[in-house]
């Protein structure tokens, strides 16, 4: 008998090369006043100025924000809705990678919202609708665009987590591959990286049923094809549609399944070591598959099958051709730090969606493979 299950995704997915030709007119059909939050280099170089345009001859006024400088913090989100708010705007649009959306798909949900952002960061609930949001990824990715999360930072309590709920997710995404094309060659491979994580850690977590494991598996076969290929360098669209594709299809998945370890220790880390996230998680992900290894066996035959080789090897060399490196010994984390990171990881959601329970003993086990003297 299959357990009981739900799945939630987006309303509305406009994907393939061009799409976001389509923004003008969707955004008329959702406000008459534009939240544009955008990366900063394409905004300044001038790749989304068709996009401005196009909106205002829809007769869309268009209150431009830059996005925030690396991954977004709490601050920054506050002084963003601040200009959203006083702006008037009701509809938000976010284009940029995973942290121009998770901060964009904040503003759009907070905006009314009589509660700081801290204090929603902190566990207050949420209690007004926000504004339509629509999010066009330029990364392949974090999947953000079709989850109803935002990884937010509190640099002072060196605190990085998700805040989620129902008025969080996208009215409506455009993913339009050619929109990656310009990103650089660095932040396609760690972004590509988070992608396959996150591909093989909803395909294995706990909260996995059928429909994600069709959306993970589909999503892991198209990142491995085309990764090393991106990490090259290459700028041909096909690759960077099945990225786009493989990415979009991660998110959907862990939306629903939720995620693993390597996420769960990740944001830990990532922000008291200001470790980039797809390569923090990339560092992760071998020893955390070999610990899952003994019950995932089937699953894991399933994505060998795949790559035509022991997968957990096969990426760990994936990696290392893509750059890639193996532990954490450029970062300089002193052992000693060990037992703190330990006990920041253990009350993660992605932690409890591991597949094999965790303990403080097999977190020390994992991290001392990659946290060498
Ligand atoms: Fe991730």
């Amino acid at each position: 008998m299959e357990r009981t299950f739900a799945f939630r995704t987006v309303p509305r997915i406009l994907f393939g090369v061009g799409s976001r030709r389509h923004l003008a007119e969707e955004a008329a059909k959702l406000g008459s006043r534009a939240f544009f939050m955008a990366s900063r280099t394409p905004l300044e170089r001038g790749d989304l100025d068709d996009l401005l345009s196009a909106l205002r001859e829809k007769s869309i006024r268009v209150e431009v924000c830059p996005g925030p400088v690396g991954e977004p913090e709490l601050a920054y989100v506050e002084q963003a809705r601040a200009q959203c708010r006083e702006a008037g705007c009701d509809v938000v649009i976010g284009i940029g990678g995973g942290s121009v959306l998770d901060a964009s798909k904040a503003v759009a949900a907070l905006v009314h919202e009589p509660f700081t952002v801290r204090e929603i960061f902190d566990g207050q609930p949420v209690t007004q609708a926000g504004v339509p949001f629509i999010a066009l990824p330029t990364t392949a990715g974090t999947g953000s665009e079709v989850t109803p999360n935002s990884v937010l930072s509190d640099p002072e309590r060196l605190i990085k987590q998700s805040i989620r709920g129902e008025t969080y997710w996208p009215r409506l995404v455009i993913n339009d591959p050619e929109l990656t094309i310009r990103v650089p060659t660095q932040v396609k491979i760690w972004s590509g990286a988070d992608a396959l994580v996150q591909a093989v850690e909803s395909f294995t977590s706990l909260g996995s049923n059928h429909l994600t494991d069709a959306s993970a598996f589909e999503s892991f076969r198209l990142l491995v094809g085309n990764m090393e290929k991106i990490a090259q360098g290459t700028q041909e669209i096909e690759p960077h549609i099945a990225m786009a594709d493989g990415s979009m299809l991660a998110g959907i998945a862990l939306a629903n399944a939720r995620l693993g370890a390597v996420h769960g220790v990740a944001h830990p880390m990532g922000i008291r070591y200001r470790i980039p996230h797809g390569l923090c998680c990339a560092i992760l992900l071998p020893p955390v598959m070999r610990f899952n290894e003994p019950v995932v066996r089937e699953k894991y035959e399933r994505l060998s099958a795949v790559v035509q080789a022991p997968v957990i090897e096969w990426i760990a060399d994936l990696f290392r051709r893509m750059g890639i490196p193996p532990d954490f010994r450029g970062y300089r984390i002193p052992k000693s730090d060990m037992d703190m990171l330990i006990q920041e990881s253990l009350p993660s959601g992605s932690l409890k969606a591991n597949p094999r329970p965790v303990s403080a003993a097999d977190l020390t086990e994992i991290l001392r493979a990659i946290l060498p003297d």
